[in-house]
């Protein structure tokens, strides 16, 4: 019996990887104007990293984590995202004794056992940020808008920006008190079944409910940013002030707040209109206490994690369509030109040219089909009677010209 891929962990294909590509290059070029330094944490970790910091009554937590007893029964998990683990080698390697601000950023699989559905996936990819040490409100504003322009450089010029803040950890338990006050009673009757098992468990996530009832209960209920004390309020003031100085749009949206329990301060969230249901393709925010709450010292903190797969889905079929680009195609005609031709190919590549040959015998016009679809822009053409000569045709594939060389002066391709 054939074996295929496991549901919700697709390949990515050739024709694919071009956009996948382009959004790492620009990435990567963003991070390093921002002057952010990649880092590569294991995919597996204790499953207490992920249980104490994204927190226990979490849907990640609770339902959706791979975890497992490994040889030595230890309880192991995939890494459902980036952030808990770069916090704890931010610990664990003493990274803030080097450095007072440490930027760092990431691209690579996450994995969440959730119900496969078009931009849900269970190994999904993600690009993001963790930007350790500082309480700038700048460098909120720095994180997000290297967001919003790893985003834009993907082709999604007209991605909402919406933001919100939770405040510090004493702000989000008034807050919790606030509302499971407003939701006692009558009430809580209104809200789904789910709804009202959040209520005892973990309040804050009723915002997350996508039932309509839910929503329309919910809108009249308090809002978070009007219980945040008064250091938090300047802050996010301040927050949103240099957010305005980097041109980034923005609309604030009190319901915003996030699944992940480690956030305090702002958060923020992006959605396109060309996704689905999963409409968000990338979050963040601050969490200041997390790094205190994984054994090291108070270090404020936020970051970004951007869905790759979500963001390539909105993203226009065009980008990436020009990269990789075969320069040049050989083509023999026959056994003796085929192995001159294998010897040019060989010159070539030695000089650095990006070129190829079909190796199995092949008509010319077959060829010229494989030639095109590389997307060549020069073809050698190499038969009996050109081998005979010491030349080979070069046919121009965008002039559509073609002249004869020597093979002599094959690698000189200025002569061209
Ligand atoms: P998150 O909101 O859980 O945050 O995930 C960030 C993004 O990853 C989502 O907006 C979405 O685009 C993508 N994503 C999440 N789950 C899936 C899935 N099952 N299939 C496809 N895409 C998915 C975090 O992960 C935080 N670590 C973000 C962060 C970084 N906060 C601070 N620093």
């Amino acid at each position: 019996q054939r074996i295929s891929a496991l549901r919700g962990m697709p390949d990515i294909l050739p024709d694919e990887i071009k956009k996948w590509r382009h959004a790492e290059d620009a990435a990567r070029t963003l991070f390093r104007q921002h002057g952010y330094e990649e880092i590569r944490t294991p995919l597996l970790e204790e499953t207490a990293l992920f249980n104490r910091s994204i927190g226990e009554e979490t849907d990640i937590v609770q339902k959706q984590m791979y975890s497992f007893l490994d040889r030595g029964q230890r309880e192991v998990s995939l890494r459902p995202e980036g952030t808990a683990p770069i916090a704890r080698a931010y610990i664990e390697h003493g990274l803030g004794r080097a450095q007072e601000t440490v930027k760092l950023y990431y691209i690579g699989p996450m994995f969440r056992n959730e119900r496969p559905q078009a931009g849900r996936l269970r190994q999904f990819h993600q690009i993001g940020a963790e930007a350790m040490g500082s309480d700038s409100p700048y460098l909120d504003a720095e994180i997000i808008s290297l967001m919003m322009r790893i985003i834009t450089d993907c082709g999604l010029s007209d991605a909402e920006l919406k933001i919100n803040c939770l405040g510090c950890r004493k702000d989000k338990e008034t807050f919790q008190q606030v509302l499971k006050t407003a939701l006692s009673g009558q009430e809580i009757n209104r809200l789904c079944e789910d709804c009202r098992k959040r209520y005892d468990r973990n309040i804050l996530r009723v915002f997350d409910c996508k039932n309509e009832a839910c929503r329309m209960a919910l809108r009249s209920m308090p809002k978070v940013i009007d219980y945040l004390c008064p250091d938090c309020a300047a802050r996010f003031d301040e927050v949103k002030t240099a957010l305005e100085l980097t041109g980034v749009k923005y609309t604030l949206f009190p319901f915003l707040v996030r699944g992940l329990d480690y956030y305090t301060g702002p958060v923020f969230e992006v959605s396109h209109k060309n996704l689905g249901s999963q409409d968000a393709v990338a979050a963040g925010g601050r969490y200041g206490d997390l790094i205190l709450d994984l054994g090291g010292d108070r270090t404020p903190a936020c970051g970004f994690a951007i869905g790759m797969e979500r963001l390539l889905m909105a993203a226009p079929d065009k980008i990436g369509q020009g990269a990789g680009r075969q320069e040049i195609f050989v083509i023999a005609l026959g056994s003796q030109a085929r192995k001159k031709a294998f010897e040019v190919l060989n010159r070539l590549r030695n000089k650095g040219m990006s070129c190829q040959m079909a190796f199995d015998e092949k008509s010319l016009k077959s060829q010229m089909r494989f030639a095109d679809k590389a997307g060549a822009r020069k073809v050698l053409i190499l038969g009996d009677t050109e081998l005979k000569k010491g030349v080979a045709i070069l046919r121009d594939m965008e002039q559509k010209q073609q002249k004869e060389i020597s093979l002599d002066d094959v690698e000189d391709t200025h002569l061209w």
